[in-house]
């Protein structure tokens, strides 16, 4: 795909291990304008008639954003296009890739196929919330880097945000409970043993951290 064969070369003089490490704190670097373009094609599509877009506002990594959506308007379209929140991706627009996976009251949702009305009020935490601070990394995330655990990655930000729900709810998940706390996430590079990897060590980072 035209995103992962980008990524396959990033700046001169970036690391590999530098380059990743954006992504996963922000994801930023997989955003192409032609990537941005076909989103906001997307957002251009004639609406049913007489839709309009209302003010709304969200509460997101928690901050108040106040935004203007459209009734049939997703989370993901919210987030990418209006929020500037690219670090969540979107693969296949229909819930079943997982990389658009952001948390909604700490529980993981397809932002994809989420409507953006439905979550007014909940707190939406996406993978550019995670990090405490500019220098430091959410411990899932820290994991990832340390395992090195992605190849292009892509589907990263989607992992790692279920990756947090699983360790919240369960910081000493066995390999198999991991697995299955990431099965609603796709890995097109197939990299499943090193992001489990990454999971189990997001686990003991957690637990560490408590
Ligand atoms: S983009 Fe949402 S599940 Fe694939
Ligand atoms: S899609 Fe490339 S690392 Fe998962």
């Amino acid at each position: 795909m035209h995103d992962a064969e980008i990524i396959e070369a990033p700046p001169g003089g970036v690391s590999r291990r530098t380059f990743i490490k954006g992504v996963i704190a922000a994801g930023a670097a997989v955003s192409t304008s032609a990537y941005l373009f076909r989103g906001s094609q997307a957002l251009a599509v004639p609406s049913a008639q007489g839709a309009v877009e209302r003010l709304i506002t969200l509460n997101v990594n928690g901050q108040q954003r106040r935004v203007d959506v459209l009734p049939h308007e997703t989370l993901a379209m919210t987030l990418r296009y209006k929020l500037g929140l690219t670090g969540t991706k979107l693969g296949c627009d229909r819930a079943e890739c997982g990389c658009c996976t952001v948390l909604v009251d700490g529980i993981t949702r397809y932002s994809c196929s989420t409507l953006t009305h439905s979550v007014r009020g909940r707190a939406i935490t996406t993978i550019e919330g995670l990090a405490p601070s500019d220098t430091q990394l959410h411990p899932v995330q820290q994991a990832v880097v340390d395992e090195g655990g992605f190849q292009c990655a892509f589907c990263a930000p989607g992992f790692i945000m279920s990756m947090v729900a699983l360790t919240e709810a369960n910081p000493s998940p066995t390999r198999e409970e991991a697995a299955h706390a990431l099965s609603g996430n796709l890995c097109r590079c197939g990299d499943y043993n090193k992001i489990l990897n990454s999971a189990m060590r997001a686990a003991e980072y957690v637990r560490r951290r408590a």
